[in-house]
């Protein structure tokens, strides 16, 4: 559709996470007209949601050197090195300068030292959290409250649609649909030098996730229209321990940190039996892939819907002040981690690919940057290490900022003025060929056939069959727009099912490809790691008829 208001800065920002405030924080400090575009409200991604922590070497006898080796065992020999090094390196002082803002992270009450923590995959503990389960929260809050006292321009309600690209390909601005934010209501742009996308990442593909309802790959769906190049969409997270609320449980669950294992929690079946012992090193602190994929077996071995964590030797004074919100949100359902184990089961927690980046955060598409979840820097290969995604947001947005406000501003491009690199929607005012809108409940239709199809266990056999069924859903938009001349009303839900498809398409097409079990893509078919064929990236970028 044709922008109907626009508005101009040096820099917009799409996302509100760690990733998306701090780049906008800091392009702010530096003189430049920022504007942040978020889908709902500030303080609404993921960031919110994050209990455990944020990893960083600080504590005493830890080192980067020992943070980057845990991270690239994780990763499965997909990491980019160079990324992980930048990480593990810029990250305490990014840790520090966080705090500087205004984080207020757990510390020792007569030191001041900061508290931190274990989890799976960490062999030394450098987990810093705050309000013991509640560290993404603090972190939101402090950066909401920064980029308030800043005075940059924020635009809530705003779901972004399409890149808008100069007369020579570079990214030119944004446009958007807002709801209900006054005089920039309906669609319209945001025309800026540069372009960040923090968008966070795509968990609503899936039925169950922790993500909250707005995780919808509307970044990486932009990214490729925009003809960007995309990477590594195969690797799904599946988070080993998220509440279990029976099967037909939908949308965000409620997650029980990694964190609560870090602290000594057992994963037991319902005999009681320590089924992680034995299986690795570090038993219930295994990096994740390897307790989702132990959860998994044993469920299928005993025909459970689900495993326990039994954490009630802790005691309620612990849990009381340790794990606040996760005892809140079990007692909520019924559950009292106090006096019994907690049905846990894995669910999609986080995309470890994106939109390809360099260390500066740069994408393949001039002036478009990717920050956080929705990138793909490198740094998290075949498996994320936990806690390492916030520590990601920090480092590559301080990069991001200091490459966007260190250059010269780019010379105006001659030619035609911004026009949509193509649109996201087919028709109303879409491209010529492009898919039409799908209705809103698609969604549920997506998730039903991602979680049977491209789930935590995934083979050729399941993945054809979701790619032939996603084509059905895109298959009955065409016919019934051919038929009755129109497509599904223009509106978030319907953007949002629109981008879920075409990110679940090219996620099934990379998981089909890759023929072999690697992190935490497991392929019942190809059960080993390929290191000779494999060990190596799947990159996407779409083509003009959008195949
Ligand atoms: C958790 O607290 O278990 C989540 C940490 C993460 O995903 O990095």
């Amino acid at each position: 559709p044709a922008p109907g208001w626009a508005t101009e800065a040096d820099v917009v920002v799409v996302g509100s996470g760690v990733a998306g405030l701090t780049v906008a924080l800091r392009c702010a400090a530096a003189g430049a007209k920022v504007t942040v575009v978020t889908k709902a409200r500030l303080d609404d991604g993921s960031t919110r949601w994050a209990q455990g922590g944020i990893a960083a070497a600080l504590g005493e006898g830890d080192t980067p050197g020992q943070h980057l080796d845990d991270t690239l065992v994780a990763g499965a020999g997909l990491c980019d090195e160079r990324a992980v090094r930048t990480l593990v390196t810029e990250g305490p002082g990014a840790v520090r300068r966080l705090i500087a803002t205004g984080a207020r992270f757990d510390a020792d009450e007569d030191t001041g030292e900061i508290l931190l923590t274990r989890e799976g995959g960490h062999h030394r503990s450098r987990i810093a959290h705050a309000g013991g389960d509640a560290t993404g929260a603090e972190i939101s809050r402090a950066l909401v409250a920064a980029v308030r006292a800043a005075g940059i321009d924020t635009v809530e309600n705003a779901l972004v649609l399409d890149l808008l690209k100069d007369g020579s390909g570079r990214a030119a601005g944004v446009t958007l649909h807002v709801m209900g934010e006054g005089r920039r209501d309906g669609v319209g742009a945001v025309r800026a030098d540069a372009v960040v996308l923090a968008t966070g990442g795509m968990g609503q593909i899936f039925s169950a996730t922790t993500n909250p309802a707005v995780s919808t790959g509307d970044g990486v769906a932009l990214a490729l229209r925009a003809g960007a190049e995309v990477s590594d969409l195969e690797f799904v997270q599946f988070h080993p321990t998220v509440l279990w609320l029976g099967p037909e449980a939908q949308g965000q669950q409620p997650l029980v940190s990694e964190a609560v294992r870090g602290e000594g929690a057992h994963l037991v079946d319902a005999d009681g039996v320590r089924f992680m012992r034995g299986r690795h090193e570090l038993a219930e602190l295994a990096p994740r892939d390897i307790v989702a994929k132990a959860i998994m077996r044993r469920m299928r071995e005993r025909g459970a819907e689900h495993m326990y964590l039994d954490a009630r030797h802790f005691g309620a004074p612990m849990w009381e002040r340790r794990f606040p919100t996760i005892l809140a949100a079990c007692r909520a359902h019924g559950i009292d981690p106090v006096t019994e184990p907690i049905p846990v089961a894995p669910a999609a927690h986080y995309a470890s690919g994106g939109v390809r980046t360099d260390l500066r955060g740069r994408t393949t598409v001039p002036g478009l940057y990717a920050c956080g979840e929705v990138a793909c820097t490198g740094v998290h290969g075949a498996n994320r290490l936990a806690s390492n995604s916030l520590l990601e947001g920090l480092v590559f947005a301080e990069r991001i900022a200091e490459d966007i406000t260190a250059g010269p501003r780019p010379a105006g491009a001659a030619g035609p003025g911004p026009a949509p690199a193509r649109s996201a929607a087919g028709r109303p005012g879409a491209g010529p060929g492009g898919p039409p809108l799908l209705a809103s409940e698609a969604r549920y239709q997506i998730q039903h056939i991602m979680t049977h199809g491209a789930g935590v266990l995934r083979s050729a056999e399941s993945l054809a069959r979701a790619a032939d069924r996603l084509d059905q859903v895109q298959d009955e938009a065409v016919a019934e727009l051919r038929r009755d001349g129109k497509t599904a009303e223009p509106g978030v839900g319907t953007w949002e099912a629109t981008n879920l498809h075409l990110v679940a398409r090219v996620l099934v097409a990379a998981a089909l490809r890759r023929e072999e079990t690697r992190g935490c893509h497991w392929r019942e078919d190809r059960p080993e790691r390929d290191d000779a064929a494999w060990r190596r990236h799947l990159l996407v970028t779409l083509r003009p008829d959008g195949a």
